[in-house]
């Protein structure tokens, strides 16, 4: 089998390149190799390549610099996967989308099943909502897959931002009234493996670690995780503050928990809790205490 997997420079693209199985033949393009936003570009590449699988891991993901560049962030999240589906409809490549908690709204108390209706907040889930149509527009039988508070060993996100911070200040003040399930970009490439694999697969996924966090209890834990496994020095005091007392560009989901109970079932894929993800995560950064054991230094 052929997998061409776009936006591979990025925390999920990354992985995914690392993890790809050995039955597979892979290529993994970024830019500037590939510009998701030209049409004629990614028919060419998608035309010699013919693989029998794309999975778009591509994106514009600033979600507060979205407010602002409006253009940028829809050529790419919303025209970008448009060009992708109709190149694989012309291959007849089957298309696996990555899109994001954040086409809901946040006002649901219970947790979001695929089937609900969407009601992005911003410009980022917007885009991200117009490329999911845009997909289900073009090709017959895609994947579409939603994950949420995406971190990795790579790139930016909120784990490597807050293990900066813990060097560099003594305290660090966190919202706490913003709930979600944070998701390790490897169990999330190791359930897109899965889809790959799994042929008949089809429709709209979530796939999130399990167990839902505030991104206060979310970063006690980073704290608590990154002393264990030495990658701090002193425990660093947390507190917790409301979204109002952290003003952003743009309005964040207060409440974006995904259902994943159908999908973990269809794809196969036992889900890991969020924290014991975490801590694997935190013990594959180099200096980790773990991370030695691992190497055996
Ligand atoms: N991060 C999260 O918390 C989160 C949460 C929920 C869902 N998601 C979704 O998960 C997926 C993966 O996210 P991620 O965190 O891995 O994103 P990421 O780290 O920002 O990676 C996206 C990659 O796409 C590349 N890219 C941007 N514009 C492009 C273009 N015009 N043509 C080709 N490639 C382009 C980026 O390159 P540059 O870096 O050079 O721009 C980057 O390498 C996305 O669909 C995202 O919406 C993410």
């Amino acid at each position: 089998m052929k997998a061409l997997i776009l936006g591979g420079k990025g925390q999920l693209g990354t992985t995914l390149t690392q993890m790809v199985p050995s039955s597979i033949a892979c290529r993994s393009l970024d830019l500037p190799e590939i510009d998701v936003t030209d049409a004629k570009a990614v028919e060419a590449v998608v035309g010699d390549e013919k693989p029998d699988v794309i999975i778009n891991a591509s994106a514009y993901t600033a979600v507060d610099r979205a407010e602002e560049e409006v253009d940028l962030a829809f050529a790419v999240n919303a025209a970008g996967p448009k060009n992708i589906a109709r190149a694989a409809k012309q291959t007849g490549s089957r298309l696996i989308h990555v899109s994001t908690d954040y086409v809901f709204d946040g006002t649901a108390c219970t947790p979001y099943l695929p089937e609900a209706p969407c009601s992005p907040l911003g410009v980022y889930g917007e885009s991200k909502r117009q490329g999911e149509i845009n997909v289900l527009d073009a090709v017959d039988d895609p994947v579409i897959i939603r994950t949420s508070w995406l971190y990795s060993q790579y790139g930016n996100n909120f784990v490597l931002t807050m293990l900066r911070l813990m060097k560099e200040r003594d305290e660090i003040k966190v919202v706490a009234d913003q709930v979600g399930s944070p998701t390790w970009a490897t169990t999330l490439a190791k359930a897109i493996w899965k889809i790959v694999i799994k042929t008949d697969l089809k429709g709209i996924f979530h796939w999130a670690d399990a167990g839902v966090a505030s991104w206060y209890d979310f970063a006690v834990a980073i704290t608590e995780e990154a002393l264990a496994c030495d990658l701090i020095g002193k425990p660093i005091p947390i507190h917790p503050i409301t979204t109002a007392e952290y003003p952003t560009l743009t309005t964040r989901p207060a409440y974006s928990v995904l259902n994943c109970t159908a999908s973990w079932r269809e794809i196969g894929v036992r889900p890991v809790q969020w924290r014991v993800a975490l801590r694997h995560m935190l013990e594959t950064i180099e200096g980790s205490n773990q991370g030695d054991m691992n190497t055996g230094k």
